[in-house]
């Protein structure tokens, strides 16, 4: 059983990895394998729509020129995926937004290899525009055919700063609540 984390925010260490680490913390308590990969600030780029994905059938994006096809079976193995974004202009960053239209694509070209695994998204605002991004990356999960657990309330902190989601208690205790229930959920489902 394994749990892949994703971060959407060039800030390494950032609030967002803090929010994606609480998640994964009784995950990994619970003996379930976990991962977090860094995307936001790596080399990513859009899906060019070219559509070679649903002729191949290969599991991967006919473009080889960045990180995401070396991600993709890492995702396609996982029971469950913790989406982390930072909120930009009251959405997910363009990283994120990159990594979700063509990792959809090529699970949905072959055979819906997301279906049935449990999706969990995270965002983190200085202010406003939370639940946007929040949507915006639960639609993932929801065309994908995967299950979606609840918390203690929706998935967002608020910081502006660094580190600064720490002080931000309620959002922290709903990190430890999506983790406890996502790590019940996948034990259930196996
Ligand atoms: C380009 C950019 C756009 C942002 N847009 C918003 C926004 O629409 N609403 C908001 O409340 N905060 C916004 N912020 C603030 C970040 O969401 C906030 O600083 C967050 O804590 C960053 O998370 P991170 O440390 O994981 O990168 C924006 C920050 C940047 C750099």
């Amino acid at each position: 059983m394994k749990v892949v984390a994703i971060n959407g925010s060039p800030r390494k260490g950032g609030n967002t990895e803090i929010m994606l680490r609480k998640v994964l913390e009784p995950i990994g308590q619970a003996a379930i394998e976990t991962e977090l990969i860094q995307i936001g600030g790596e080399n990513i780029h859009g899906c060019r729509a070219c559509l070679q994905c649903r002729k191949n059938q290969n599991r991967r994006c006919a473009y080889d020129d960045d990180i995401l096809n070396g991600l993709l079976e890492r995702l396609f193995e996982a029971d469950g995926i913790v989406l982390g974004s930072p909120t930009y202009y009251a959405d997910m960053t363009p990283e994120m937004k990159a990594f979700i239209d063509r990792v959809g694509y090529v699970a949905g070209a072959n055979g819906r290899l997301l279906k049935r695994k449990v999706g969990a998204a995270v965002t983190v605002s200085r202010r406003g525009g939370a639940t946007h991004a929040f949507d915006s990356m639960n639609h993932l999960f929801q065309i994908s055919g995967m299950i979606m657990p609840g918390s203690t309330y929706w998935n967002f902190g608020l910081a502006k700063e660094k580190g600064e989601v720490l002080k931000d208690e309620e959002a922290m205790a709903n990190m430890q609540d999506l983790g406890e229930t996502i790590a019940w959920l996948i034990k259930k489902l196996n």
